[in-house]
């Protein structure tokens, strides 16, 4: 029987994957830790520890007295709030990953899964279709981590052969829990601001096309990938996931469709200067042809379901 670490547990992905988990592995296998209180269906639903994924000796123990054989190390600072704190944001983003992959090595734990981003490319990097293996110069202190990150999974891998698996998210766009300081924070602020002022100045420019997901394909894809027997998986540093290219005047237009009085403008801050180094679309024919990869969330659907959702939360 596998038992469970999820490690950031309170944000916008973990928030979702750890009851998706559960329901998989049973409430009591699935350990949800975060540094901050987690919603109340997380710490009620199974055990729930605030860790500090930087205390090691902590980390030792909770994984050591669960018997944890799985981790999903989820904490990182992204990319809009790590610009504001380089050196903070890459001490919390590496030495967690060092941390986790140094008991991985130490306690042989069978599979370690820890999420890239389409933050690894940069403007060198083909932006169009990107492709799994390219050029990949970050110039973001979040990009540079998760490169550097990339580069650690495969190296455990190869070199200890732990189990590494990881997914070169793209913006995830759910209605749980809110994003947590990144670029493609627009795609889910949006519907908000939609529901509650009719009105939402993005701080992107409207020609921005950027990679989204919704959060379903996100987690279906999550748990694909830990599920593909360890043969399938053929890329140890991460797999490219592409969802949906769309700019903030597409959604908009989507979105006034439901609400026709909603009114977008465009102030963009220092966070265009980052989204412009990332990628437009992205290739993602070999997470597709390796585990079976599918997207089945568009524009139109993601955009019906998160008004109603969030809608629902302000009725
Ligand atoms: P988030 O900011 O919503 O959640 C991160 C969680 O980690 C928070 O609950 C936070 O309290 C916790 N945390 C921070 N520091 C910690 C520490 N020292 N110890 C323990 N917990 C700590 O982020 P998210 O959107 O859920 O992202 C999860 C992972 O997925 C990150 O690695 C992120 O880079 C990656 N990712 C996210 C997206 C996205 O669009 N959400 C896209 C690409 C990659
Ligand atoms: N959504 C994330 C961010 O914007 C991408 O990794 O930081």
């Amino acid at each position: 029987m596998e038992k469970i670490l999820v490690i950031g547990c309170a944000g916008q992905i973990g928030s979702e994957l750890t009851l998706e988990l559960r329901k998989m592995y049973g409430d009591a296998n699935v350990v949800a830790t975060d540094i901050k209180p987690a919603q109340k269906e997380i710490t009620e639903g199974g055990p729930f520890e605030i860790l500090d994924v930087l205390d090691t000796h902590r980390l030792f123990g909770t994984v050591s007295r669960n018997k944890i054989t799985q981790i999903y190390h989820l904490a990182a600072i992204l990319s809009g709030n790590a610009e504001k704190k380089p050196i903070a944001s890459w001490h919390i983003n590496m030495e967690s990953l060092l941390n986790v992959l140094e008991l991985a090595r130490e306690l042989n734990l069978n599979k370690i899964f820890w999420p890239s981003s389409i933050a690894v490319f940069g403007p060198t990097t083909p932006r169009v279709e990107t492709p799994q293996f390219t050029v990949m110069e970050p110039n973001t202190v979040y990009g540079i981590s998760k490169l550097a990150g990339e580069r650690w999974l495969e190296y455990y891998f190869q070199k200890y052969g732990i189990d590494c698996r990881s997914i070169r998210y793209p913006g995830l766009i759910s209605h749980k829990t809110e994003a947590g300081g990144g670029t493609t924070d627009y795609a889910v602020e949006i519907f908000y601001e939609a529901i509650r002022e009719k009105k939402y100045d993005c701080f992107l420019g409207e020609n921005t096309y950027l990679p989204m997901q919704f959060m379903d394909d996100a987690i279906k894809a999550t748990i694909g990938l830990m599920e593909a027997p360890a043969e399938k998986v053929t890329v140890r540093s991460s797999y490219n996931v592409a969802g949906i290219s769309f700019s903030p005047k597409e959604i908009a237009a989507e979105i006034k469709k439901h609400i026709p009085e909603f009114e977008m403008s465009y102030n963009p801050d220092f966070r265009q200067a980052i989204a412009d180094s990332w990628p437009k679309s992205i290739d993602d024919s070999v997470a597709r042809r390796d585990w079976g990869l599918k997207n089945t969330f568009d524009l139109k659907r993601m955009t019906d379901l998160m008004l109603k959702e969030v809608g629902k939360k302000f009725a």
